[in-house]
């Protein structure tokens, strides 16, 4: 019979539009950084000041400042110090809510904290964010990804093991916890991934997509309606999504549209600076 056949066809047809995933152009230069970001490691978009991104570099120089940068040609736009915060080994950041604000999130790999402070209220120019609350967490291992939910749930992914990594979830309630916070954990499926990886992910603001960055590949997942992001990362991926087959690239996130994304990638070589990339969807 000739309609369920087009039904199947129809069908099979979804089938693989969604196996695949979204379609994104090739990488678009925006800009190189400043040589004060010379080992970016992170980058996330600002909810409250459209067309600016935030970015750091990780811990080998020891300060605790965030760069607010211009989206649209990576130019320095302030910088910002954490106070009180360390910076001894930032691997990435996040924006999300807190409350009905929103917040810049940091992880430091190495001593195991977690750091948020409410976004400034102006950006153009260089200042001191007090007011930066603190979590120590329990979590035996490194990690150089930050993602944050539309609720405000913090998640870290282990980066150096040959086995399935974890994924900790530091829930939205604890940031007046004095006491180290246990992490609820699931393992990632084996993504195959290369040691030291992945380098950063991002939840787009709706909470829907989530993208993983790790060497070569930028893995991503749909958050189903009534899943969280726990129960999508146990599964496997559904699509891979372009990313630069070159060098250091350290931080990914999406846009404030949950559309398009960034990455940053570490300065290379002294001909090579840290740059940014858009990858703009099809
Ligand atoms: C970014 O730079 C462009 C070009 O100089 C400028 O028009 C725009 O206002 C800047 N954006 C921000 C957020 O500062
Ligand atoms: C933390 O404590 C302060 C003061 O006790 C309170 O106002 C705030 O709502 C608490 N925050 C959270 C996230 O529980």
């Amino acid at each position: 019979m000739a309609v369920p056949l087009q039904l199947l066809v129809f069908v099979s047809g979804l089938t693989s539009i969604w196996c695949e995933g979204p379609k994104f152009e090739h990488a678009t230069l925006i800009g190189h950084l400043d040589s004060r970001l010379y080992d970016a490691s992170g980058v996330a978009a600002s909810r409250k000041h459209h067309g600016v991104l935030y970015t750091h570099n990780d811990g080998d120089n020891k300060q605790p400042f965030v760069y607010a940068i211009n989206a649209s040609n990576a130019a320095i736009i302030s910088a910002l110090r954490l106070f009180p915060a360390e910076n001894h080994d930032w691997e990435d950041i996040a924006v999300g809510p807190c409350g009905k604000s929103s917040c810049i999130y940091i992880g430091d790999s190495q001593s195991h904290k977690i750091y948020r402070v409410e976004e400034p209220e102006f950006v153009y120019s260089d200042q001191i964010l007090t007011d930066v609350a603190a979590v120590q967490i329990e979590w035996s291992h490194g990690f150089d990804t930050v993602m944050v939910d539309q609720h405000g749930d913090v998640y870290i992914v282990q980066s150096h093991t040959s086995h399935h990594r974890q994924v900790g979830r530091l829930p939205h309630d604890q940031w007046n916890s004095t006491h180290v916070v246990h992490l609820h954990t699931i393992h990632l499926p084996d993504l195959h991934l290369p040691d030291n990886s992945p380098t950063s992910g991002d939840i787009s603001p709706d909470g829907t997509q989530i993208v993983l960055l790790s060497l070569h590949k930028v893995h991503y997942w749909i958050v189903s309606h009534g899943d969280n992001v726990l129960d999508t990362l146990q599964h496997h991926p559904i699509a891979s999504l372009p990313t630069r087959p070159v060098g250091a690239t350290e931080g990914i996130c999406w846009d404030t549209n949950g559309r398009n994304y960034y990455e940053v990638a570490e300065r290379s070589s002294s001909s090579s600076p840290a740059s940014v990339h858009i990858y703009n969807r099809v």
